[in-house]
Parts: C-alpha cells; structure tokens; sequence
C-alpha cells in the first residue's frame, strides 16, 4: 500500500486517536489471567492487538464481543497445549509479554513473527526467564518456550524497556518466592499499575519492582484511553504549522509516556491539557495543541528517552523545521524497534532535504531545512511510515510512502484522521 501526502496549511480540529497499544495487550492478557470476566471497552483494533488476542484464544482464552466496542474476556480456566505455533505478528509485546506468561506454565509452545520481529533482540526476556527456571531455545523468534515451576529472582535488566521489566512480572506472578527486577531507567509502568488495581502483591520503590505470588487476581472494567504515541503525529503536524489548532480526547497521560509533552513545550508549542481523571490507574487527559510561528530546536537524552521512545521518529520530523541544532542522544534502542529507527529515519528525511548526522545511540538535526516530497521506503515499519507523512505535510511537491500497510499494527485509520484534521 502507498500513501501519499502534500503540503498542508495546517491543522484544525478534534480527534480521538485509536485506544492505546500498551494497555490493550496487557488488558487482554491481565483478563485472562483473572479470577472472573473482565470487561474491556473500546480496545485498539489493530493487527497487534489481534496477535495478542488469537493467543491468547488459542491458550484457554475466550473473548466475546458483547456490543461494538466492549469485549467481556472470560479467563483461561485451564490453560491448552495449543495445535500450532504461536504467531506474534510484527508485535514485539505480544512476543516478550507472552514469553513471561508461558515461563511458568507446563506447556511447550512456540512464539513465532514476521520477518522484522524474527530479527530483533529476544535474548533479553528468554535469559532473565531462564535464570527463573524456564526452558527456552532461541535468542530471536522462533522461540520455544517449556515452561514449569519457576523461582523467583533478583535481576537487573541492562535496557530499560517495560517489555523485559513485565515479561519477569507475569511470570513472577507464578514463581515461587519474590521476584525483584531493576530498570536502570524509568520504562512505562502500565504493567505495576494494572496489577496492583487487580489485587497483586506489588511493590514500587524507585527502579525496584518487587512482586509476591499469590495473590487472586481481581476482574476489572476498563475503558481503554487513546495512545499518546498515536497521538504524537497528529500532535508534530499541528506543532508544524503556526496558527494549528487541535483537540485530542481521551489521552493517556501516564508521567512515564508523556516526555513528547516537554519536548513539544521546549519546542515552543503550546500545550494544554483538560478534562484529567483516572481509569484503572491510569490518568487520562483530553490535549489541546496549539503551532506557533517559532520552533525551538530540543534535545532528547538520558531518563526522557524511554518516556518518548516511540515518539521519536515523529520529533526528529519536528527538528527539521527546528530554528537550529536538535540532538538525540542515548536512544540506541531505536536500532532494535521495528525497524533499525535511526538509519531508516536519516536515509527517508535526508532524501527530502533534512541535515541529518547519526550516531550509534541517536541523531544530530539541523533546521530549519525545507523539505521536497520523495519517493520514501517506509522499511514496514509503521511508526516510520506515519513520520514520514507528517514531513510530507511541510514538503513541496508529493510525498509517496510504500509500505504504508504498516500502520494497520497501531493506527489503522491514521490518513482518515489526519485528512479530517488537515487544512488543504
Ligand atoms: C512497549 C514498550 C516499549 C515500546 C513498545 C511497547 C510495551 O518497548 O517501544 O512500542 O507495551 O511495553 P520497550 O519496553 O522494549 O522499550
């Protein structure tokens, strides 16, 4: 599939950006680990979410869908030696999360992906999992998984990344003894904060996150908030043209995803939020973002990055059109997401005009660099695809994205929102 974007005048307008990512898998997973039917309203529909969803079906799991947007997940009561391999898609959650949930039970199951989650680092779950006890053969997917008695363990993980941090969690849950594991680094805490509403023994103190087993699990009702990090393009087009104005309702606004929020006020852009509450332990916002005529180039570093590390595609966009020297620094995780996130970017914005200088853990960005529309390899990643049609927003001439299928694994109906907020 090709997108194709032309320059806009700017933005105006109201959306609801599709239900978060993060919480809709731990949503389904959580509910199929309860003592009872949760209930979870408007979840994201994407084929991320659908991975995580079929296995959990094909393990015990049931989910009916009782109206348009609310599914009632009943829990594996037993859980079943399923037929085949298990098949994660492009979704690297749904590989490490299910990694920690098979660790502790009897059963022998095979994770498996598509070709960009096949390449990426699985060595970072499968090792701390197998110091618990667990059986698992490969350090990238396909990863066989033989899972039993666990023991828990006091483990330091090298990246902070709440994958590896939640995949030793849920199988902590099920281990015998105390679980304790230390991010050098705040990652989400969506996981720490779903079980704890759920009834688990779960203590957070610092970078320290300790869990007992034991505990029942409580059913919830969740009503499922919109994903900031869908949020954030919508958020740089807006920041990209002076004058912009855009609502987004229904934001999560957990403190541990919020840094595109400082980096767009650094920036010079106004943001405003409204309407905060909050749902199962998440706060929720309604945003109101507001271009102005100057970009102030940003820096990323340090304990931001894993607050923004989705986001970061989308801001290096943002620094193009920056008034002077924007740096990335510290964010090597990027080479490990769907795609290797730094040569890709650089490679697509360099080919439309952008000054960019890479470097192991990031990038330098000097703007303000007009930008010309291109012909651009999105590399199937879906957060480079969406980043690379908020430039085109600023480009002259036409913009064309191949591999634009992509954004079906977050955002299915990104282009009908951007089209319904842009100004020809
Ligand atoms: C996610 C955590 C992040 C993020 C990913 C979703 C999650 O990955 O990049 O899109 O749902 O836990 P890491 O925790 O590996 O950095």
């Amino acid at each position: 599939m090709v997108m194709r974007v032309r320059r806009f005048a700017g933005v105006e307008g109201q959306v609801r950006p599709p239900s978060d990512k993060s919480l809709t898998h731990r949503a389904y997973m959580l509910g199929a680990l309860a003592n009872g039917q949760s209930r979870v309203r408007s979840p994201l529909e994407s084929e991320d979410a659908h991975a995580t969803r079929s296995i959990l079906t094909a393990l015990g799991a049931r989910f009916e869908q009782v109206s348009s947007n609310e599914v009632v997940v009943h829990p594996c009561a037993e859980w079943h030696q399923p037929d085949g391999p298990l098949d994660c898609g492009n979704s690297g959650t749904t590989m490490r999360l299910m990694a920690g949930l098979l660790a502790a039970r009897p059963l022998d199951c095979t994770l498996t992906g598509d070709a960009s989650l096949s390449r990426r680092p699985m060595k970072r779950v499968a090792e701390p999992l197998r110091l618990m006890g667990a059986q698992i053969d490969g350090d990238t997917a396909p990863l066989r998984i033989r899972g039993g008695h666990l023991h828990g363990i006091d483990y330091a993980t090298p990246v902070a990344s709440a994958q590896i941090k939640s995949a030793i969690l849920l199988a902590g849950l099920l281990a015998e003894g105390v679980t304790r594991v230390t991010e050098p680094a705040q990652s989400r805490d969506h996981t720490e904060r779903m079980l704890t509403a759920m009834g688990a023994i779960l203590i957070c103190e610092g970078l320290t996150t300790t869990v007992q087993p034991g505990a029942q699990l409580k059913p919830f009702e969740f009503e499922v908030p919109a994903d900031i990090s869908s949020a954030a393009f919508l958020m740089v087009a807006a920041a990209l043209a002076p004058g912009s104005h855009l609502e987004l309702l229904d934001v999560s606004i957990n403190p541990t995803r919020t840094g595109i929020l400082s980096v767009l006020r650094e920036a010079g852009v106004l943001v405003a939020q409204d309407r905060t509450r909050e749902v199962l332990g998440e706060p929720v916002a309604d945003l109101l973002i507001q271009g102005q005529e100057l970009i102030r180039p940003f820096t990323i570093a340090g304990d931001l990055v894993p607050t923004l590390i989705d986001e970061i595609p989308v801001l290096a966009v943002l620094a193009t059109q920056a008034e002077g020297v924007s740096h990335i620094r510290d964010a090597a995780e990027l080479r490990v997401k769907e795609s290797d996130r730094i040569d890709k970017l650089a490679e697509g914005l360099r080919a439309m005009g952008a000054e960019i200088e890479t470097h192991p853990d990031g990038m330098i960005i000097s703007g303000p660099t007009p930008l010309r529309g291109v012909t651009i390899d999105a590399a199937g990643d879906h957060r480079l695809a969406m980043a690379f049609a908020v430039a085109g927003l600023v480009a002259e001439g036409e913009t064309v994205i191949e591999g634009a299928e992509s954004v079906a694994t977050s955002y299915p109906d990104f282009e009908r929102d951007l089209w319904r907020i842009c100004l020809a």
